[in-house]
């Protein structure tokens, strides 16, 4: 019996995986494929690449319901058929392409998920704008989760290329229909020229209010579109960011935990919608995501607002009860701007022991916006190769002004950017401005080479006081300037989170370093 139930199971397998709706191609069956299939999606894998595995049951999933639509997925073994793969520059796996004919090739931009395969795919199947009518837009509005239909009189030439413009930019996103139907904008509720947006979850329309703007359009797409309660995660991270508003994170470990969360801050979420943005965030596989909001990244639940604009920090209370009443408190008071941004910050340094003054973000304005001083600071991290390599040099620096009994009108400062929340915009490491005494505006960032004379230079020629101090370089000391570029943080951001993340199970592991890669540079 058992036997028999192995092989009925192992037969049916067999069976399943022979039906394949995705289509495996060589170098010599790749070329009729794309001609004869208007729509294809085309995996370049290697079998050894771990995304690779994981995205594979998803691909079949979503070939298997895109292949009623006509639309077709392939895949090509890249280690079998490396001259096909390279002709399409494939450098990485898996690598995921569009074709519309052997010609018309653009990158696949989607989620790695079935149902965001099957979404983008369907999107590109479709014009920008599909002309709907009475017949057709019931079934228009479950093609996707999120679908946007105008409503305007067919000699509406502006309205309509309104629409269009945003419908073209954002096609990848969301679906967009158009009708000149006046009896079925009645139906719906509304008059010419309006929008609706139809979801598939929370409240099922939600109806544009404004003019009939390009911008205004957009921005309707981006708010409406999100759930009341959404989830903060790789694929979405980028979408909460986009809309502008600030976000609040719910932090749980279990997902029963955020669901019950959910429900009890429902009523603040719907009160505050359009003008804060709510969502839950896996503390688990996503907690170290907390210390970036200034929270503490081992005590969980926990809440916290970002203003996604000005990135400052709103981090609620640890120590209190996220409840109903405290968080509706304390939104009323974020919106009412009554809530202070949390200012991360090393304690201020009881004495400044060396020439170089340090600076944290406690002491930042005392120091650096000094207005009868020149103020050159240098903004470094710790893992900073290159700044390690300046210290020494930035320690002569200083000196020299203390030595000339210049520390009256010049000051040389540096600040831990890792460790402290500081105004100043930080592309790479080490970042080097002038703060200019009586002008404290328009700070000038230094992008020469990092000698010490050079730097005496930058401060005289740009500073209010023109101090001068002499040093003598040694000729070959001059440096090239080299900024770690963001590319390098991020590659250290990652590392982080992957030795972080090493102690955690191995699930959690692959979860958070994608999201270091795919997202976390600014999370
Ligand atoms: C918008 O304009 C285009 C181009 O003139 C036209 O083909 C399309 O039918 C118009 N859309 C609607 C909904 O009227």
């Amino acid at each position: 019996m058992r036997t028999f139930k192995t092989f009925a199971i192992g037969a049916a397998l067999a069976a399943v995986a022979s039906a394949s709706d995705v289509e495996s191609l060589t170098k010599d069956t790749f070329p009729d494929f794309v001609k004869e299939n208007d729509l294809v999606l085309a995996e370049f894998f290697a079998p050894w690449c771990g995304h690779c595995k994981a995205l594979a049951p998803e691909y079949e999933e979503a070939a298997t319901t895109l292949k009623e639509k006509n639309i077709r997925l392939a895949k090509v073994d890249c280690t079998e058929e490396a001259d096909l793969c390279q002709s399409f520059g494939v450098e990485g796996y898996p690598t995921l392409k569009v074709f519309r004919g052997a010609d018309n090739i653009t990158p696949y931009s989607g989620a790695r998920k079935a149902p965001g395969i099957i979404s983008y795919m369907t999107k590109q199947s479709l014009p920008a704008v599909s002309i709907l009518t009475v017949d057709t837009v019931e079934d228009f509005k479950t093609q996707d989760k999120v679908v946007l239909v105008a409503y305007f009189a067919a000699d509406d030439k502006s309205s309509n290329a309104t629409y269009t413009e945003v419908a073209e930019k954002l096609r990848d996103s969301y679906l967009f229909g158009a009708s000149n139907d006046a009896d079925l904008a009645k139906a719906e509720g509304v008059e010419f020229p309006s929008l609706v947006l139809y979801k598939t979850f929370d409240e099922p329309t939600t109806i544009f209010k404004e003019a009939f703007g390009a911008e205004a359009i957009e921005k309707f797409a981006k708010t409406a579109s999100i759930p009341l309660i959404g989830e903060v995660g790789p694929e979405t991270y980028a979408g909460y960011m986009a809309t502008g508003l600030p976000l609040a994170y719910i932090f749980a470990e279990t997902p029963e935990d955020r669901a019950s969360f959910s429900e009890k801050l429902k009523s603040v979420a719907e009160k505050h919608r359009g003008v804060v943005s709510f969502a839950t965030i896996d503390a688990k596989a996503f907690g170290a995501h907390a210390s970036n909001l200034n929270l503490k990244a081992d005590k969980f639940p926990a809440f916290a607002i970002q203003d996604t604009v000005n990135n400052k920090k709103f981090p609620f209370d640890q120590e209190t009860e996220i409840t109903t009443e405290s968080i509706g408190k304390f939104l009323d008071e974020f919106v009412a701007g009554k809530v202070e941004p949390s200012i991360k910050s090393e304690p201020i340094p009881e004495k400044q022991e060396g020439p170089v003054q340090i600076v944290v973000a406690k002491n930042y304005d005392d120091i650096v916006l000094d207005d009868a001083k020149d103020v050159l600071i240098e903004f470094y991290a710790p893992w900073c190769g290159h700044c390690k390599s300046l210290a020494p040099k930035y320690d002569i620096l200083a000196g020299l002004y203390v030595d000339a009994g210049l520390t009256d009108k010049v000051t040389i400062a540096k600040v831990d950017a890792t460790l402290n929340d500081v105004p100043d915009e930080i592309s790479g490491f080490p970042t080097i401005k002038l703060y200019k005494a009586g002008d404290k505006k328009n700070p000038v960032l230094y992008s020469g080479n990092r000698g010490i004379e050079d730097l005496i230079k930058f401060v005289q020629e740009n500073g209010k006081h023109q101090a001068e101090v002499t040093y003598e370089e040694p000729a070959a000391e001059a440096e090239k300037p080299v900024v770690e570029s963001v590319a390098e943080q991020a590659e250290a951001a990652t590392e982080a989170a992957e030795s972080a993340a090493e102690e955690a199970t191995e699930a959690a592991k692959s979860k958070a370093s994608e999201a270091a890669t795919e997202d976390h540079d600014e999370l």
